[in-house]
């Protein structure tokens, strides 16, 4: 079977999780979204009543997650996407994901999914960390003002409805703890390719994308 791996990483609204998506569909890869592990997971264990300085090893080891026709389970229950989308589910992905164990935890999880077959796989530390040898690595970035609109925009389709400068807010915090943090903080790898797109359409992105893969094959 072959695996090759395509990472793509960047911050909230820089466009990966859309092009991540249409990427897989197009190649007929697979398609790992390393946030919502974070986000099923943060869930899970505040819902146990844990808190990122209270993880306890037990708890950790007890958690399995599999990925199974594109979907992903929690302990052989199924992440269920209204769970995880919520901006409570985000603020406890981001908290829990600056605990060390949590990030050794899912990133084991996260390749032993990839293990099994060609991946498209987004995230913050995908190229860096979690696939170092992935064949491909792409790093996406928006300007701050573009990633608040998308952002907004996104949470609007969802009918939630918030002004540009909360959103801001929620942003920029997300950007600080994901880049500061000591372990796995967001950057591009030293090989990633770095496609800002502020200005570009999504067809564009992912022609721009399909075109370096292909390079690569
Ligand atoms: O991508 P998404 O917004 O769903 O990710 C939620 C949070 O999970 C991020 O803000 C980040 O803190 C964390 N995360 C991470 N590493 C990844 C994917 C997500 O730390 N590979």
């Amino acid at each position: 079977m072959s695996n090759f791996l395509v990472a793509i990483d960047g911050p909230a609204g820089s466009g990966k999780s859309t092009i991540a998506k249409l990427l897989s569909e197009r190649l007929g890869f697979n398609h790992l979204d390393t946030g919502a592990m974070y986000r099923a997971i943060g869930v899970y264990l505040d819902s146990k009543g844990f808190t990122p300085d209270n993880v306890p090893d037990e708890e950790l080891e007890k958690i399995d997650m599999q990925y199974v026709n594109g979907e992903l389970y929690l302990n052989g229950e199924k992440v269920r996407e209204e769970v995880i989308r919520s901006a409570k589910a985000g603020q406890l992905a981001s908290s829990f994901a600056v605990v060390p164990k949590v990030r050794e935890k899912l990133t084991q999880l996260q390749r032993r999914i990839c293990e099994g077959g060609n991946f498209v796989v987004e995230g913050r530390d995908i190229g860096t960390v979690v696939l170092p040898h992935a064949q491909v690595k792409i790093f996406l970035t928006a300007s701050f003002d573009e990633r608040v609109k998308r952002r907004a925009e996104e949470l609007k389709s969802k009918g939630i409805e918030l002004p540009l400068e909360e959103v801001a807010r929620q942003i920029e915090e997300r950007d600080k703890r994901d880049s500061s943090r000591d372990l796995a903080p967001l950057k591009p790898a030293q090989d990633a390719i770095v496609i800002d797109t502020t200005a570009k359409s999504v067809e564009q992105v992912l022609e721009e994308v399909i075109e370096i893969i292909n390079r690569r094959k």
